[in-house]
């Protein structure tokens, strides 16, 4: 499979959020690393169609800008800021050639870093990432766990989604969900994995203070709204999880 490709998966993946997890563990976790957004400014690198870009401006962030590779995610973004206007502005690049914007408080990355199939790639996010941040800045990331070895094909497909590592955990190798949509659409897309003390070893070479992967938590209401043990495979093996690296 070539590197996802989400001009043509723009939609379907818009419908994945509707999944349970996405609401009650993903955006859960990453505004709980996030902490308040009141006055901040932010950069949301690898936005997608703007979702949490249009969340942290809600959440009372003075400025959010979202960055992404695909033309089509960043037009869905744009397309949503002209009906519902709330100042949030949009550019397409990639992030790994992106330079200084502003110096963010914060700049996030839900699943950005999971793109990166080298060390030298990963090193220039970092980069990127580490030149958009004020001193003391936070980088928020949540993305695939590449702490989680699972090698059940079906662990997750409770919660909407299966995860396959076909060539196994190498740096580099791909890491392949297939997303089981609520509306019956069905599509996938591939991260990578990188072993997980390499991701410390690049942020700390491009100065950051410190690098922490952070555990996934759910939601009060995730907790209250489904089965009792409906989250227990989830929150054993972490498929996906936040990290916190500063400047
Ligand atoms: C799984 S989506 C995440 C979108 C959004 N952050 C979210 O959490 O819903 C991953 C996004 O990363 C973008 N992406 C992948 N590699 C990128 C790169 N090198 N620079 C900018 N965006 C990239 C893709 O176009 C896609 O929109």
């Amino acid at each position: 499979m070539a590197k996802t490709e989400y001009d043509q998966i723009a939609g379907e993946y818009k419908e994945s959020k509707l999944l349970g997890f996405r609401q009650h563990i993903e955006a859960h976790t990453l505004f709980e690393l996030m902490g308040n957004l009141n006055g901040k400014k932010v950069l949301d690198l690898a936005c997608g169609e703007g979702i949490y870009t249009r969340k942290i401006k809600r959440a009372g962030a003075d400025k959010a800008v979202g960055v992404d590779l695909s033309t089509e995610m960043i037009r869905l973004a744009e397309g949503e800021e002209k009906r519902n206007p709330l100042g949030c502005t949009y550019y397409v690049s990639d992030v790994a050639r992106l330079g200084p914007l502003d110096e963010f408080d914060i700049v996030v990355g839900s699943y950005l870093l999971n793109y990166s199939t080298t060390k030298e790639e990963l090193a220039d996010f970092a980069r990127a990432i580490y030149n958009n941040l004020k001193p003391g800045g936070h980088f928020i990331g949540f993305n695939n766990n590449p702490a989680d070895f699972t090698h059940s094909d079906s662990r997750y497909r409770s919660y909407g989604f299966t995860k396959h590592c076909p060539n196994g955990h190498k740096d580099g190798d791909p890491i392949v969900y297939t997303f089981y949509n609520e509306d019956g659409s069905v599509f996938q897309l591939e991260n990578y994995f990188l072993k997980p003390e390499l991701h410390k070893d690049v942020f700390e070479a491009c100065g950051f203070s410190s690098f922490h992967w952070k555990k996934a938590l759910l939601s009060r209401d995730g907790k209250t709204s489904f089965p009792e043990t409906y989250w227990d495979e989830f929150l054993t093996y972490q498929p996906v999880c936040g990290l916190v690296a500063i400047k």
